[in-house]
């Protein structure tokens, strides 16, 4: 059986350099994977930032609070690395309070109206902390606990996480053990695998709420960047961003994304679904339907010819254009994150299933294991 520890973590194996390297953050130690201390958490607890790191240069850092990305550096046309994620200079910063940069989001990522389902025929009442809704999870969700850690050195350097959610906490039923394990892949990839296992029936949605901009440039919008989702379908929502319950056909609306298509395009169409959304901010249901890991959706930046391609076992995915942000959150290096100078594609099932019986169930049962996994890669498209 695993040691979980969040005070020292194991380094296990050793990658064949085993060079002593230091990297901007000062941190000297072996191997592809480093750990510095972050900071102290309001209950005294102390959080790491891991390094993770691969032979081409690709840099992924980690904290176990949150299980947040707080920095991604990709590779662009001419071979330079730059941080393409969204994100805060220090714990003290994400304690503010910032829209789920880069973190781990459950118990339930997305919505469930009302803040209210009902399992088995017992109610539950969950906080309703997105107007009338409860979102990603609740007020202290997953994103905002301390995970314990293990990190595991070699070619491909892993993070694991894991943390144990008590029986009603958040309002959820059953004593749920997540485990998340981060690998950066020798092929500029970052998997994400997820596992829990309850000891009560509950309903469980994990992903992961990375922002991302691929320019490099955070002065920047996504505007420019193309987008291509192979969905099929999407859910329309109400006014407060919950699924009606019908399927859609993208075919013939904005939300056609079957072709790669710049996010402008669509974003300020005058249509109702967009107005709800105050842009993209909606569930695309993939065309392949099955539980196998499989390439989703594609982006590419034109300026860096940065290309990210998400593959998933899930059967959805969330499409958010960063209409949220407003200037009002400074994030790394000073910058204020302006209006739409991020987006994210959350894989998962979709928003509300725990209340929409024709919905895929998100229903765990004691005795099984919840399994999946996301796969973000980089590469680049020259002209
Ligand atoms: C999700 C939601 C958005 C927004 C962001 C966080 O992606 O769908 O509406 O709440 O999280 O700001």
């Amino acid at each position: 059986m695993f040691l979980y520890m969040s005070a020292v973590a194991a380094l296990y194996g050793c990658n064949s350099g085993n060079s002593e390297k230091s990297d901007a953050s000062g941190q000297k130690d072996k191997g592809n994977i480093g750990k510095v201390i972050y900071g102290t958490l309001p209950d005294g607890a102390e959080a790491d930032l891991y390094t993770l790191r691969n032979a081409n240069g690709m840099t992924i850092r980690i904290t176990n609070y949150g299980g947040i990305i707080t920095s991604w550096t990709a590779p662009d046309k001419t071979g330079k690395y730059e941080d393409i994620t969204l994100g805060c200079d220090s714990l003290s910063d994400y304690l503010k309070g910032v829209p789920y940069f880069g973190a781990l989001v459950g118990r339930y990522g997305n919505r469930i109206a009302n803040g209210k389902f009902t399992l088995n025929g017992q109610a539950y009442t969950l906080a309703q902390n997105n107007g009338p809704n409860s979102l990603h999870g609740g007020i202290k969700g997953f994103d905002k606990v301390l995970w314990q850690a293990i990190a595991v050195d070699g070619e491909e350097p892993q993070l694991k996480l894991r943390y144990v959610s008590a029986d009603e906490e958040e309002g959820f039923p059953g004593t749920l053990t997540t485990d998340v394990t981060y690998t950066l892949q020798k092929d500029n990839a970052l998997s994400i695998d997820y596992t829990a296992t309850t000891d009560k029936p509950t309903v469980v949605n994990l992903t992961n709420h990375a922002y991302f901009n691929l320019s490099g440039d955070m002065n920047k919008t996504v505007l420019d960047h193309e987008v291509a989702i192979k969905a099929d379908r999407f859910l329309p929502v109400d006014e407060t961003l919950i699924p009606t319950g019908e399927l859609k056909p993208v075919a013939g609306t904005v939300f056609d994304f079957t072709k790669f298509k710049k996010i402008s395009e669509g974003i300020n169409a005058d249509d109702q679904q967009i107005k709800f959304g105050g842009g993209y901010d909606h569930c695309w249901v993939f065309a392949d339907n099955s539980n196998s890991l499989k390439e989703v959706a594609s982006v590419f930046e034109p300026g860096s010819g940065r290309v990210m391609t998400v593959s998933t076992t899930e059967p959805a995915i969330q499409f958010y254009t960063g209409n949220f942000l407003d200037g009002t959150v400074t994030g790394k290096g000073g910058v204020s994150y302006a209006h739409r100078t991020g987006f994210c594609l959350e894989t998962e099932h979709y928003p509300d299933s725990p209340n929409q019986p024709k919905f895929p169930s998100t229903v765990l049962q004691p005795g099984e294991t919840y399994r999946t996994t996301t796969v973000y890669k980089f590469s680049v498209k020259q002209d």
